[in-house]
């Protein structure tokens, strides 16, 4: 039944609209809300044994491809700030190209949905050989990524079928937050923040249900969007990784260039790209960073940028001050969990502009669900 495509007509419309379904599954038995005397908490089973081992450690290294890698990238600042512990980034072919260090005092987390993608499977023999702890943070019960690693963590988000991930990707990223709760969990001073957070995952896929009715509204912006050669798409912070997906999901379905860039990074050359013809999607959720987001806005419309801009629900007149633009309101939810909303409506968008510019949109062209070769 559930690889079926029901009343949808492609598996990735289906997947996109099963997000509130799939995250109730991932979150399922993991959260204990608790009354007055206890307090709200995360359970993982597949880390309990090793949570002291982790907090121990002198680094967390998250390693992944492509979707799995974004991923990865949404949830480093909430593990950052939660666990007090470094947490780099590699991409698993880079890591292994450079043969870059990992230690034994490094707990090296492997994020696959397919967990059989050669890079990381080739990463993590690597990590294992020097000696670091490794996590699997995978889709796929059995898996060669599930199998090799010490310990980890399913994200139970259901068969994902499309070439491009959508559902699994806001598992993971869900599953990444709650890491950072149970890993960050023998901290006094945040456990308002944790419990905060707990709250907004169990809100969240009514949050989620919410942001997909904006489905017609993207397919509005696809049909004005559909014969432009190039998409650009500027986040920071917790949104950065939003930016590279947003641009990754409408590159690998609809073929049409698309670049995600660190809005921190607009002065330093993207911003030589800006005129009245190429269109820009801003992300400007409410967060820490909403007031340079905003500065960015400014200096793009100064620009005469050409600019889509989502934003917190009621911040349209704010961020449209400055000159005029489409907007995309979406609803705020706790920092670390908006690039779970945001990247709803960029999913939609990828997937209604191939629809309407006639590509496939479950096989993309040479692409393929999991790649097992190097
Ligand atoms: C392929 C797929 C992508 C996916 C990446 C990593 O490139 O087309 O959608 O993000 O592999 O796959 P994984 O199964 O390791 O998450």
């Amino acid at each position: 039944e559930q690889i079926n495509k029901g009343k949808y007509d492609h598996y990735m419309q289906k997947e996109i609209h099963e997000q509130p379904d799939s995250l109730t599954t991932t979150m399922r038995g993991r959260l204990i809300r608790g009354d007055s005397r206890k307090m709200k908490t995360v359970l993982l089973g597949g880390l309990k044994d090793h949570l002291k081992t982790i907090r121990r450690s002198r680094r967390i290294v998250f390693i992944g491809c492509g979707t799995s890698y974004n991923a990865a990238l949404a949830s480093r600042p909430i593990l950052e700030e939660l666990s007090g512990i470094p947490v780099s980034m590699e991409i698993a072919s880079d890591l292994w190209d450079r043969q870059g260090p990992i230690y034994r005092e490094d707990t090296a987390v492997f994020v696959s949905q397919s967990g059989e993608t050669a890079d990381t499977l080739l990463a993590l023999d690597y990590a294992r050989e020097n000696g670091a702890l490794c996590v699997g943070i995978t889709n796929t019960v059995g898996s060669s990524i599930a199998r090799k690693t010490h310990c980890g963590v399913h994200i139970n988000a259901g068969a994902e079928i499309g070439v491009a991930s959508t559902k699994a990707y806001t598992s993971q990223i869900v599953v990444m937050v709650m890491l950072a709760l149970a890993i960050g969990s023998d901290t006094i001073s945040s456990q308002k923040k944790r419990e905060d957070i707990i709250d907004g995952l169990l809100d969240l896929p009514y949050k989620v249900k919410e942001v997909l009715k904006l489905d017609d509204e993207m397919k509005d912006l696809a049909q004005l969007l559909i014969d432009e050669q190039s998409l650009l798409v500027f986040g920071r912070g917790y949104n950065y990784a939003t930016a590279l997906e947003g641009a990754l999901k409408v590159k690998e379905v609809s073929l049409m260039h698309s670049e995600g860039i660190l809005a921190g990074e607009m002065k330093h050359g993207p911003l030589a790209l800006v005129d009245e013809n190429l269109p820009i999607v801003v992300i400007a959720t409410r967060d820490a960073c909403f007031s340079k987001q905003q500065s960015v806005i400014q200096q793009l419309h100064a620009r005469k940028g050409r600019l889509i801009v989502m934003c917190s629900k009621g911040d349209a007149a704010s961020v449209s001050s400055s000159g005029s633009c489409r907007v995309i309101e979406v609803p705020q939810v706790e920092d670390c969990l908006q690039p779970v909303i945001n990247i709803v409506p960029l999913q939609l968008l990828a997937y209604h502009l191939t629809v309407l510019r006639g590509h496939n949109v479950d096989q993309p062209r040479n692409l393929a669900k999991s790649v097992t070769t190097q």
